[in-house]
This record gives C-alpha cells, sequence and structure tokens, in this order.
C-alpha cells in the first residue's frame, strides 16, 4: 500500500475520467485537436478567460498576453483553455459598457460552470471587463486569479503630459472655446492615446484593477505595471503558473472576498482618489460574496484616508509615473496601519507579506499622510431631499469654491434634449447656474452612461467659466474631473425626486454637510409628483428588456436584482 495521500479529484475529470460514453466523447475532441492524453488528463484544466476583441483598444496586446499565460499553466503542470469573452471596449460601446456589465458576469460565471476547468485567469481591465469578470468568478466560486491589462504608455503633445479621459476633455473645451485650433486638436488626438492598454490616469479601469489587487484577487503590484512593459509579461506567466497552483490550494474566491477584504478596498480606492465609479463596482462585488458593504462606508473611509496617489485627475501624473514610483504595493505601505494585513491574496501569501519590501521612490507621487495631493477627499457621498437614497461627487477633483454652493437649476430632461440646447445663445444659464441631467440612470439611460460630466454651455466657456456644479443619475468617467454630482437615486426614471426639478428652481449643494437639496416647499413637490408621468422607455431589444425590469439603483450596485447575493446554482449534470 502507498503512504501517498489520495489526490482529490480534479473538477474537469468530471467530464473527463470515467469510464463512460460521454467522457469519452469528451476525451475524443481534446484528443482531436492534437493534443495528447497525458496532456489533459489529470492535470489541473485552467480557464483563460479573455476579453480581447479588435474593437477594445485597451485590450489589443491580450492575446498576446494570453500565450504567456499559458506558458505559465503549462511550467505548472497545467492544462491551459482560452475562453473568449465579451471584450467592452469602453469608447466604443454604445450607449455604455455598464449596460452590459452584468450580461460579462453572466457569461463569466456560465462558461466557468460549463465546461471542464478548475479555476480560472481573468484577463481584462478596460473599465467594466474587471468588475465583470470577478462578479461571474465570485458568484461561479472556482478558484480566480485576474490578469489585468495594464495601463497605456503616457501621452504627450508639444512638451506636455497628456492623460486619456482627462485631457480629453479639457482640450475639447478649450476647443469649444477658440482657444486651440482644430489641426491642433487633431495633434492631440494622435498623442494622448500612444499604445494598447487601458487608460493611463487614475480612471476607472486604474482604479478598479487596483481594487481587484486590494481585494486579494492580483499578484503584487500587477494592477500598476504599464501593458506594453516586460515586467507584463513576466506577470502574465506567473499568474498562469499560480492558478494551477490554487486549484491544489483550494483558494477560491470565498477565501478572498471577506468583509477585511472589501474593508482593505475601501481604504486603497480612497489613497488613490479612485474613480466614482468604484462605489458601484464594488458594492456590486461585495453583494455577490454577501459581503454587507453600503455607499456610506465609502463616505466614512474617505474622511479618514487621505488621496495620496499624485495621478489624474485629482492629481498630476500618470500611472506610469505612478508604477515608477513602486506602484499600488508602495501605497500600500503609507496606509498600512488602516489594512487587514492578514488578508490571503492570489499569491498564496497574505497582503501583509506582499507588501513587506515595497518602498515609495517618489514622495511626489505617492504622497505621505501628512501631504496629501488634496485636503478634499476623494469621494463624499451626499444625502438630501434630491437623493434621499444617496448620490457621489468627488471633491478632489472639483472646484473647492463650490463645495457650498446655492444656484438656480436648468434642466436638460434627456441626453437628447442637452445636446439640442447646451450650447445654444439663448440658454438660460450663467456661471452660478446648477445644470441638471435627468433620464441617464441605470434604467433611464439604459445602463447608466458616463453623462454625468455635462458639457459647460459654449457661451459660459466664452467667458472663461471652466466649472459649474452639474447633477445628474448618470455616471462620470473616472478620468474627468469637475464639480459633477452623480448616481443620484432613486433615479429620475423611477419618479425619484430629480424627476421633479423645474428650471428656475433653487439647488443647495453643501459637500461639508454632504448635503444635497432642492429649495423648493413641500407641497410644491407632491403637487409635480401627482402630474409626474414616466418617461417611454424604448425596449424591444431582449437583453435591454431584461436590464430594464431588474438592474437595481446606484447603492445597490446596478447589479441584476435575480443574481446579488444569491446561492450558486449546483455543478452540471454530465451525462
Ligand atoms: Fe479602456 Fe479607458 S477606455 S480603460
Amino acid at each position: 500500500m502507498s503512504d501517498s495521500p489520495k489526490r482529490k479529484p480534479l473538477r474537469s475529470e468530471r467530464w473527463f475520467a470515467p469510464d463512460t460514453m460521454r467522457a469519452s466523447a469528451h476525451r475524443q475532441r481534446v484528443l482531436a485537436m492534437g493534443y495528447r492524453r497525458q496532456d489533459f488528463m489529470g492535470r489541473p484544466v485552467i480557464a483563460i478567460v479573455n476579453t480581447w476583441s479588435d474593437l477594445s483598444p485597451c485590450h489589443a496586446h491580450l492575446r498576446e498576453r494570453a500565450e504567456a499565460v499559458k506558458r505559465g499553466v503549462l511550467l505548472a503542470g497545467g492544462f491551459p483553455v482560452e475562453l473568449p469573452a465579451l471584450s467592452l471596449g469602453e469608447v466604443m460601446v454604445k450607449p455604455t459598457t455598464m449596460l452590459y456589465r452584468n450580461l460579462l458576469a453572466m457569461e463569466t460565471e456560465e462558461l466557468l460552470r460549463s465546461h471542464p476547468v478548475d479555476s480560472a485567469v481573468l484577463i481584462g481591465g478596460c473599465d467594466k471587463t474587471t468588475p465583470g469578470l470577478l462578479m461571474g468568478a465570485i458568484t461561479m466560486g472556482l478558484p480566480a486569479i485576474f490578469l489585468p491589462a495594464g495601463p497605456m504608455i503616457s501621452g504627450h503633445w508639444r512638451g506636455a503630459r497628456l492623460g486619456v479621459g482627462t485631457h480629453t476633455r479639457k482640450y475639447w473645451d478649450e476647443l469649444r472655446a477658440q482657444k486651440i485650433t482644430p489641426a491642433e486638436w487633431h495633434e492631440i488626438e494622435a498623442g494622448i492615446a500612444r499604445s494598447p492598454g487601458t487608460c493611463m490616469t487614475m480612471g476607472t479601469a486604474s482604479t478598479m484593477t487596483a481594487v481587484a489587487e486590494a481585494l486579494g484577487f492580483v499578484l503584487p503590484g500587477g494592477s500598476s505595471i504599464p501593458a506594453m512593459d516586460a515586467d507584463h509579461v513576466r506577470l502574465a506567466e506567473e499568474t498562469g503558473s499560480r492558478a494551477v497552483a490554487m486549484v491544489h490550494e483550494e483558494l477560491t474566491p470565498a477565501r478572498l472576498m471577506t468583509r477585511e477584504a472589501v474593508e482593505n478596498a475601501l481604504v486603497v480606492d480612497a489613497a488613490l482618489a479612485g474613480s466614482t465609479n468604484a462605489p458601484i463596482h464594488l458594492i456590486a462585488l461585495a453583494r455577490r460574496a454577501n459581503v454587507p458593504l453600503a455607499l456610506d462606508d465609502f463616505d466614512a473611509v474617505a474622511r479618514r484616508v487621505p488621496p495620496l496617489a499624485n495621478v489624474m485627475p485629482s492629481g498630476e501624473g500618470l500611472m506610469q509615473d505612478f508604477f515608477e514610483a513602486g506602484g499600488l504595493p508602495a501605497l500600500m505601505t503609507r496606509i498600512a496601519s488602516q489594512l487587514h494585513l492578514e488578508c490571503p491574496t492570489v499569491s498564496g501569501r497574505s497582503l501583509g507579506d506582499n507588501i513587506a519590501d515595497a518602498k515609495v521612490w517618489n514622495d511626489d507621487l505617492i504622497r505621505p499622510l501628512d501631504r496629501p495631493i488634496s485636503t478634499q477627499p476623494s469621494l463624499a457621498v451626499l444625502h438630501g431631499n434630491l437623493a434621499p437614497e444617496g448620490c457621489v461627487i468627488k471633491p478632489s477633483a472639483a472646484s473647492a469654491a463650490l463645495m457650498r454652493h446655492r444656484g438656480r437649476a436648468v434642466v436638460f430632461r434627456d441626453i437628447n434634449d442637452l445636446e439640442a440646447r447646451i450650447d445654444r445663445d439663448d440658454l438660460d444659464a450663467d456661471a452660478d447656474s446648477v445644470l441638471v441631467l435627468q433620464n441617464a440612470g441605470p434604467r433611464g439611460g439604459p445602463g447608466m452612461p458616463e453623462w454625468g460630466n455635462l458639457p459647460i454651455p459654449k457661451k459660459l466657456l466664452a467667458q472663461g467659466v471652466r466649472d459649474m456644479v452639474r447633477i445628474s443619475d448618470a455616471r462620470m468617467s473616472g478620468t474627468h474631473y469637475g464639480t459633477c454630482v452623480v448616481h443620484v437615486a432613486p433615479e429620475s426614471a423611477v419618479g425619484g425626486p430629480l424627476a421633479l426639478v423645474q428650471t428656475g428652481d433653487e439647488i443647495l449643494l453643501d459637500v461639508g454637510a454632504r448635503r444635497l437639496e432642492l429649495c423648493v416647499d413641500d407641497d410644491e413637490l407632491a403637487r409635480r409628483r401627482a402630474a409626474w408621468q414616466a418617461p417611454t422607455l424604448a425596449s424591444g431589444l431582449g437583453y435591454v428588456t431584461l436590464y430594464r425590469e431588474h438592474v437595481n439603483q446606484a447603492p445597490e450596485g446596478c447589479d441584476f436584482d435575480f443574481l446579488a447575493g444569491r446561492v450558486p446554482v449546483p455543478e452540471p449534470e454530465i451525462h
């Protein structure tokens, strides 16, 4: 008799091992691709869920990275299989990738459930792909490790650094104000996005890949490595190897996604001055894992953890600078006292072990706690009669002078109305006006598009105005800046108070007091509510109809009501 412990059967062996006709068919079809029996029999089968596509420029290099992942899997004794998934290229997909985040989550879950795989390498990074992949993997429950696409290299124009998104908005306003010429704008277009990789500002992509690392799903420092750096190839290979080891270690998402890990993500998000989109995605992730997390938790953490990463749009640097300054592990050393260092990670070590040797190499890029990049927090959660369930603003990327502001509303009933009127000379708006956009929320958009950074009216741009208070139930790009109150909930399309605002109403924004108030008396609001009619929402498309009927509101993460927090369905029957 052998003394060696009996190996636990692999999940994939349910497909490949039995002495049945069906299992034989499974083996035949792998053999048909030219593999040897010993290549896949008895070895962990590692799914590489890849969000590459020709219309996802941020992911243009991911086919090559998948090859490096496969190398890592093979060297560690596993059998790699690549499974393509929805690519969700942020700027290409209309009306918004947010409409399809939940579809990617469902696809990821079902890809993993229905195939003979033992663990997963999730490859993504462009905004919604990170939460989408992770949400599906958390629900499915197989060991999963995330490979971030990595940020693109820095942009430049005439000696100045350019950050995508941040400078797109800035110079577009300068073009509309006729401060730069169309020819100069074309030069900027060619210089601002210069390689594959995700937006290299602290937008939603860089925020969410860092959040994934803080949660424990990314190898140490992996979220900061630029897409085109040789380190990124090595990261891919190591990620593949770890995916094999994680099968034997049974290192499932349930072991990573604890309340403590989520608190680590909150702290990291605040120190990074992360995207306003982070609350929506992190709440969705937490709810998939049955971890309690409320919108107000973000406000509480942002009050005590100042923004330290000097990266646009709140700061001045770019992700390549952040990486060279030490990246996320170095930033974590600044806030180590606020982190749960005992949390496990996909490296097989604790978060504390992962950052034990990390160092900050540039104090200006990764600031010490006593010298943050802004005295304003990176996020504030507001409540009031205009947002009973909450809304958010990013004070560190807004105008300090507008943090307490009372102004007259100029209301646009939807995005078409906004586009038709915003640049008209007779628009009844001045620098103190409050621009309001309705019907741009999860159901109204649909998909809560990034329209929340409403453009400054052209006639005010010509007067030198560059920021105004703007309010909507939309989201805004994490790369953008300005005094934009977003995610107003409940949204206007379901009858939230935002639907009742009329041009000429006074609105009070008081970020210090965390208030957003519509200064209209209750009787008048009751009259308006009685007269309110729900907008007619176009449907007829299968997925959009499902989305509109089942998406929940921003403070609940915009997940589908039938998916959040549910118990995973059983493994598929194999007959
Ligand atoms: Fe892909 Fe910004 S467009 S990360």
